[in-house]
């Protein structure tokens, strides 16, 4: 897209969630394995915005496992410290939310309905669960009371459905504006898109006009400050939410904080900038997980994003994608150029998860009727067990 024929720059006011004020529009979206405490800090030193963890689901939450406990830890400066269940049980996500309330470790908490992974959707989870509009607003409805004995704002995030002879996101936005919910984020792809082609902004637009009296929040194919002007003029949305365009790229939330305070000031950082990232990216991942192995396995996956467009060797591409400590990382990223520069429009651009479209996988009958069957029931239980990622 050239930017020369895009708008580079429109105030936008701050996004109110409940009685939380965001100045600068613009969530981070959760992604699992990706947006633990160390990319947050990152993308924060950049701009202002709503940094939002991986996902955790209720259950573990609820039993405490150490991974879920990591999951919700924050920085003491993280000004909201915004957490992300999933659930599929009504009690299960209460008592979560009873958990993170009782002993004040939120302060927005957003409940994820999107996840398209056939483990999840098989059994009924992720954004097959809209489907079931008995089981979605009990859940809804039980997170916003829940959360609002803490006085804390609770938002849904969720895709347009199952596919588009299937669609949820009208009804599942009506039924979360009556419970009370702070804000609705919409992915503009249906499960069965998983992350291909296109995310489809007019049903955000649509879901924008038919929710006049709460927050919208668009989300999907965000890979420039321009592209999140182009999102709020199209579509009307009070928020832009990024995931993978940010990837690589922490910078952008400077370039979307300038953009919606009316500057079309941008960063363009050359590689020496980018090593100094991914070097801190590592130590920062070293300080959370209190492991330097995991943390550089951790950071390998960053890699072929932050060196997008860059002028990399081969042979050093490699080493760095498979890097095993500090140490090396550090001699690897002194064998770069320092004096490259910004390589412009070949650092932009999609980068991520992409996949192909596949009929979603769902539990026996579910598209036959709205509500929960006793066997559906059953298998609903077991949706939650062993899942990651959104
Ligand atoms: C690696 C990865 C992990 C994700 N994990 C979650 C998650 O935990 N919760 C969630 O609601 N969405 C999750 N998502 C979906 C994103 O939040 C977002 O909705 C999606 O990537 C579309 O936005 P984008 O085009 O800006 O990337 C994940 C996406 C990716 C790529």
């Amino acid at each position: 897209m050239s930017v020369a024929t895009q708008k580079t720059r429109l105030e936008l006011p701050p996004l109110k969630l409940g009685g939380l004020t965001v100045d600068t529009p613009v969530i981070l979206a959760p992604m699992a394995g990706i947006t633990n405490k160390a990319f947050r800090r990152l993308c924060r030193e950049y701009g202002g915005g709503l940094y939002v963890t991986e996902m955790v689901t209720s259950r573990a939450l609820v039993e405490r496992s150490p991974e879920s406990m990591r999951i919700i830890e924050h920085d003491d400066d993280e000004a909201i410290r915004s957490v992300q269940l999933y659930g599929v049980d009504p009690v299960t996500v209460g008592a979560a939310i009873r958990i993170l309330v009782d002993e004040d470790r939120a302060d927005h908490i957003d409940l994820n309905f999107g996840c398209p992974v056939p483990k999840v959707t098989r059994k009924g989870g992720g954004s097959a669960l809209p489907w079931k509009l008995d089981l979605f607003t009990a859940i809804v409805q039980t997170a916003v009371r829940e959360a609002s004995k803490g006085g804390i704002p609770l938002t849904i995030k969720m895709r347009k459905g199952i596919d588009e002879d299937h669609l949820t996101f009208r009804e599942a936005g009506k039924i979360a504006r009556d419970a009370g919910v702070a804000a609705v984020t919409l992915h503009g792809r249906t499960a069965s898109q998983f992350y291909s082609g296109k995310a489809d902004w007019n049903a955000i637009a649509e879901l924008r006009e038919a929710l006049p009296d709460v927050p919208v929040l668009g989300n999907g194919d965000i890979w420039s400050a321009e592209d999140a002007i182009a999102m709020v003029e199209q579509t009307g949305v009070d928020g832009v939410v990024i995931g993978r365009g940010c990837q690589g790229r922490p910078w952008l939330f400077a370039d979307l904080q300038a953009a919606f305070e009316g500057s079309d000031e941008r960063h363009r950082p050359g590689l020496q900038e980018v090593a100094d990232s991914v070097y801190r990216h590592a130590e920062l991942l070293v300080e959370t997980f209190g492991n330097e192995m995991i943390a550089l396995r951790d950071i390998r996956k960053h890699m072929a994003w932050y060196f997008k467009g860059y002028v990399v060797g081969g042979d050093l591409r490699a080493k760095l994608a498979t890097v095993p400590s500090l140490e090396v990382l550090r001699e690897l990223l002194a064998q770069l150029d320092p004096t490259a520069p910004y390589p412009g429009a070949d650092a932009e651009g999609p980068r991520g998860r992409a996949g192909t479209p596949k009929k979603t996988a769902l539990p026996e009958g579910w598209l036959d009727g709205r509500e929960l069957n006793p066997a559906q029931k059953a298998i609903i239980a077991a949706a939650e067990l062993d899942v990651s990622g959104g």
